[in-house]
Order: C-alpha cells, then structure tokens, then sequence
C-alpha cells in the first residue's frame, strides 16, 4: 500500500467534516482562521497531494511551481476566481467547487441586502439606537417599496434565478434579467423572468442584483458610466464579487445623490473596505456572508470534502468545476 496523501486545509473546519478526510489522508489544518500571507500559499502546498482552500486563498502559477505533488484543490465556494484555472489545467490539476449547495443561502442574503437597503432598515436601526428618535414623523427614513417594483438581475445562474423566484412569486415584483446566455421559454416561465439588453436592465431596475461570476472582462462592470444610467431612486445589491464594481464611482454615485442605496456583501479588497463606502448612511455593508448559514457552511464543507476525496481516488465524484 503507498502513503496516504497529504492534504493541506487552510481554514479550521469542524472535526467531524475533516474526519472524513483524516480517514483516508494526512491532514495539515491550520489552527486558526488567517490570512495567507504571500509565500505562506506556497509553503503550505510544498509537500501536498491535496487541498482545501477558500475563496480567500489565491492560487496562480507562482504557488504551483512549488507544488510539485499537487493533484487537486477543493474549493470551499462556487465562484473560485481566486483560483487560475489555466495554470491548474497547465499542471494537470483538477480544481472543484461547491455549486448548488449555497445557492438559496445566497439568495436569501441577497434579498436581505435589497430590502436593508431600500427600507433603510440598517441607518433606521443605527439612529434609534443612537437616541435619535423622538417622535413619529411623516417622512422617517423613506424608502423605496420592494413589492411590486422591477427587480433587475444581472447573471442568471443558479443564485440569479433563486432571487427571480422570491421576487416574482414573493413579492410580485416584475423581473428583467440580462446574462450571457439567455434562459430557455420554460425557465424563464418558472421565475417569471423578461430576458432584456444590459442598458435596458440598468435604465429599468429598481433594485438590481449582481449575481454573475467575476472574470477579468467584467472587471468594473458597473462604473461611471453604467451607474449614470441607472435611476437615482434604484438600489444596487452585490453579493458576487467586489471586482465588478467600480467601488468609486459607487460611492460617487451614492454621495451625490444619482443612486438610492446600495447593499454590499463583497469588496474589491476585502476584508478592507473603502472608507468612501463606509462613510456613507445608505449603504448596508456585510462581511462576504452570502453562504453563512451553519447548515450552507457544512454543506458546502462537506461537498468540498468529497470533491477532495474523489479527486484523489477515493470516490466518485471528482469533477471540474461548475459554473
Ligand atoms: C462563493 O461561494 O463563491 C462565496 O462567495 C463564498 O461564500
């Protein structure tokens, strides 16, 4: 029988969960939640047959070339842009995902982001607890409505579609949806969705989700530009990646007026975030927790786990990633 393979973790996962890697695998954890400092990456992959990464850890050619016995990286996510894929496929190393699993967390997240943001639920609660309050007013904090608005989703995957479906079945809303390849009749039946141009998605949306996977050739998808074209009234809701903001000309936006609210669950350079940003009352700011729900997390641990496992030859299910 030859060794059992190495695997390096790079986040505390709950023991159970690594176990079940532990059963077929030596496992190199780390002991606490970190950021992997340049060269940290590399170091840790010297000696592994596998890993385990998260969204956080990048991964490109440069750790590669100190990975020589690297067979496989699961990724704890279902965007994996933190991963170069062409580098990985260079080396003849499969890289998986966690799809699926997280998608109506996400979606949930989402639809909390949009309603924070319109309803000023986040600044409302900030004033009250500052004693701020005084009396009932007419025009407290007035927001936008979300039921029976246009609800606009840029990229209409999995995540994309959940959201069309709690707004048009939730909250009747009307859905418009743009996205590289257009939905077949009876999907778009399903979730109640209008296939539209991306101008017209921005011109129409009132609150407008990003929902689509980052690469390079949407970098700043929305900027300057593509913000002007939106209603000052609407309400922008990333939970994709912060790379397709310009996050700038988002604030500029905001500051000045041309945009209603925003809700933010991801950042250009997270975990900073642009004190333009956080200087405003009508954004809502989350940490990246789209999946963070206990039961999302462990499902997507889990998944990650297996992909791991089959990748390495102990299951069935080693796969490329899925979009
Ligand atoms: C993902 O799965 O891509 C998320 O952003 C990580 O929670």
């Amino acid at each position: 029988m030859g060794a059992r393979p190495r695997v390096w973790v790079s986040q505390p996962l709950p023991a159970d969960i690594v176990g079940r890697l532990a059963a077929h695998c030596e496992v190199d954890m780390v002991a606490a939640a970190t950021t992997h400092a340049p060269g940290a990456i590399a170091a840790a992959l010297h000696g592994a047959d596998g890993a385990l990464v998260t969204v956080n850890d990048r991964i490109g050619a440069a750790e590669l070339a100190h990975a020589p016995r690297l067979r496989a990286i699961a990724n704890i996510g279902v965007g994996y842009d933190n991963l170069d894929i062409a580098a990985l496929d260079e080396a003849g190393i499969v890289a998986t995902n966690t799809p699926d699993v997280l998608t109506e967390t996400t979606a949930d997240l989402g639809f909390a982001l949009l309603m924070a943001a319109a309803r000023h639920i986040t600044e409302a609660e900030r004033w009250l607890r500052e004693g701020q309050w005084r009396r009932w007013t007419f025009d407290t904090m007035l927001g936008s409505d979300i039921h029976g608005s246009t609800l606009g989703i840029l990229g209409m995957g999995r995540i994309g579609r959940a959201i069309a479906r709690r707004g048009h079945h939730g909250f009747g809303m009307k859905v418009l949806y743009h996205t590289r390849s257009r939905l077949p009749e009876p999907a778009e039946c399903e979730v109640g969705a209008h296939y539209v141009d991306l101008d017209t998605l921005l011109a129409r949306s009132d609150p407008l989700v990003l929902a689509l996977p980052y690469s390079p050739r949407h970098h700043h998808l929305i900027d300057a530009a593509a913000l002007a074209r939106m209603k000052p009234t609407a309400t922008l809701v990333n939970i994709a990646r912060g790379g397709l903001v310009d996050e700038l000309a988002l604030a500029e936006a905001l500051a000045g007026g041309r945009l209603g609210a925003a809700g933010l669950d991801v950042y250009e350079g997270e975990p900073a975030v642009r004190p333009e940003l956080l200087a405003l009352r009508n954004v809502v700011l989350t940490p990246h927790i789209g999946s963070a729900s206990l039961a999302t997390r462990r499902a997507m641990a889990q998944l990650a786990v297996d992909n791991l496992l089959a990748a390495l030859g102990f299951g069935p299910n080693a796969g490329r990633p899925a979009n």
